[in-house]
């Protein structure tokens, strides 16, 4: 009998992790566990009380933990005998996806065999109660794991960002995000035609923002720092992952002058830290970004010069995004309008909710979208949707959204949303537990860890050519591409590459 599940649980991996191991914990949580006692280090033994159809039965045996991979992953096996009731074993294997860093998913495959008078039962009977017993095990350790949440300290789960780390000095030459001059189209246009995403080993832009709209660089300075000390925007990194999370829910985190100043500085850094390997870039709460902050309009884009000004600080930021090296996927959550769909459209790939809903209300408010995010729109979705898009200034939900590529993926599906479905796992464990599934963060995390095992050069190199191709001519720089191919072909990954298909092991790229 073979079955797999997942649970999402709101606690930190280490605490998880911890629970997973604990014998208290695991004894509370195994119906039917009489007594679990620790023999050695991965070994218990563990006395169950157990029920399946007409057979009621004591197990006595053991529980060993191997295959351990602290704090992702074990298996855990678990035999024992009933006596006249025949035997049992099961070996389950755990893994913890950490979410955020207050949120696990916990995935689990169950291979179990029974023999004696049990095995006479048929499967059906012995399918059924292991699903029940599965079912129990996790409503159970859940409420073990969340009274364990109530009283622990705060997660520290992954690595601080380091703030500190985007003052650093800048060497080499700065992205700086200038103002054209006022009323000067072209200039507008001449700053945003530079969209080919930067080699790997990107450079830190300055924190300077348009000076046409800059009250005192020192003023917007603290603004900008503004945004960091007091997360509006947030970074996590874990597992070589970065998640950098829009964070004014309030506002269905709608961007603000200084967040858009403040993002690249943040991408740049990130895309320093050899210990990312990928990011992900998603809103707090119910959505991702329903666009710049239109109250503010009144001070930061109140004229035509501002205006101007202001687009072309959009423009860098999403520009920031989209050029760095390493991977980078959007998790779109409700609302992802105007700028906000500006920068999904940033990034690498866009994962969303099914309940995502997106539209670029330009129409609405008498604004153009800006040049490079007409192009993307226009590389994504085509010439006949793009038109439809803007002139329609129309919401679209996320099954839309996917058809005409506007997303690469959708969590769910449309039934769970009106609820007339049934999960799979509500099917399997009748309908007591939502299921993990559905999560655009879980799968673009998956994603994002299959991605960070490749070679950071080859995808940052990859992702130069398309992005210059996909933006049309005159964005690519051919002869910085054959230099890009020409390093990578030096680099040690390179030979790491081919060392690893020679000895039939993973590779383990460095990056160089
Ligand atoms: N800028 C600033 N605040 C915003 C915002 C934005 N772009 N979008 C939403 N908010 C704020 C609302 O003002 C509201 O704040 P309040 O509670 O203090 O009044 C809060 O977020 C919740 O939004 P609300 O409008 O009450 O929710 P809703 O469900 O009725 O509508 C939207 C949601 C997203 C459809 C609607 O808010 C909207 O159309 N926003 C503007 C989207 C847009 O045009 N973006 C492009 C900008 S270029």
């Amino acid at each position: 009998m073979e079955m797999a599940g997942e649970a999402r649980l709101q606690a930190s991996r280490e605490l998880v992790w911890d629970a997973l191991n604990d014998p208290s914990v695991l004894q509370a949580s195994i119906p039917g566990c009489e007594s679990l006692e620790r023999t050695a280090d991965n070994e218990f033994t563990a006395t169950v009380v157990s029920k399946v159809g007409p057979i009621k039965a004591r197990f006595a045996g053991k529980v060993t933990l191997s295959n351990i991979t602290a704090p992702k992953s074990y298996t855990l096996t678990g035999e024992g005998s009933g006596g006249a009731a025949g035997f049992a074993r099961a070996d389950i294997e755990v893994s913890l996806d950490a979410l955020e860093p207050t949120v696990t998913l916990l995935r689990y495959g169950v291979k179990a065999n029974v023999g004696g008078k049990l095995a006479q039962l048929g499967s059906r009977m012995i399918d059924a109660a292991a699903r029940k017993s599965a079912d129990d095990f996790f409503a159970l350790f859940e409420k073990q794991v969340d009274g364990l949440a109530a009283t622990a300290a705060p997660a520290v789960n992954g690595a601080a960002f380091d703030v500190e780390a985007l003052m650093m000095p800048v060497t080499e030459e700065p992205v700086v995000v200038n103002a054209p001059a006022v009323a000067m189209p072209a200039a507008a246009l001449a700053a945003q035609a530079d969209f080919a995403p930067s080699a790997p080993a990107a450079h830190a832009p300055h924190l300077v923002p348009p000076a046409a709209v800059q009250p005192s660089a020192a003023g917007y300075q603290a603004e900008v720092m503004d945004v960091l000390m007091s997360e509006k925007i947030k970074v996590w990194i874990s597992d070589q992952v970065a998640v950098v999370t829009l964070n004014r829910p309030n506002s269905r985190n709608a961007m603000t002058y200084a967040m858009w100043l403040a993002l690249p500085s943040i991408m740049a850094a990130l895309d320093r830290n050899p210990d990312v390997r990928a990011v992900i870039l998603t809103g707090a709460g119910k959505d991702f970004c329903a666009g710049a902050d239109i109250p503010e309009f009144e001070k930061v884009r109140a004229d035509v010069a501002q205006a101007t000004a202001y687009e072309v600080a959009v423009d860098a930021c999403c520009d920031a995004i989209a050029k760095i090296s390493k991977p980078t996927i959007a998790v779109l959550r409700g609302y992802c309008l105007g700028g906000g769909a500006h920068l999904a459209m940033s990034c690498d790939f866009r994962f969303a909710a099914y309940d995502a809903m997106f539209g670029i209300p330009a129409a609405r408010l008498s604004i153009i979208y800006g040049v490079k995010g007409t192009r993307k729109l226009l590389s994504l979705v085509g010439l006949p949707q793009a038109k439809r898009i803007l002139y329609g200034a129309q919401r679209f939900d996320a099954a839309h959204a996917l058809r005409i590529g506007f997303v690469d993926q959708v969590a769910g599906s449309a039934a769970e949303k009106d609820g007339t479905s049934t999960s799979i796992w509500e099917r399997i464990f009748g309908a007591k537990r939502r299921p993990a599934d559905g999560d655009p963060m879980a799968e673009a995390r998956a994603f994002a860890t299959s991605l960070a095992g490749n070679a950071p050069l080859s995808m940052g190199g990859a992702k130069y050519l398309l992005n210059g191709m996909a933006m049309g001519t005159g964005v690519l720089d051919l002869a910085r591409s054959e230099a890009l191919i020409a390093a990578a072909a030096g680099s040690d990954d390179y030979r790491e590459g081919r060392a690893a298909f020679a000895e039939k092991r993973e590779p383990k790229f460095q990056g160089r």
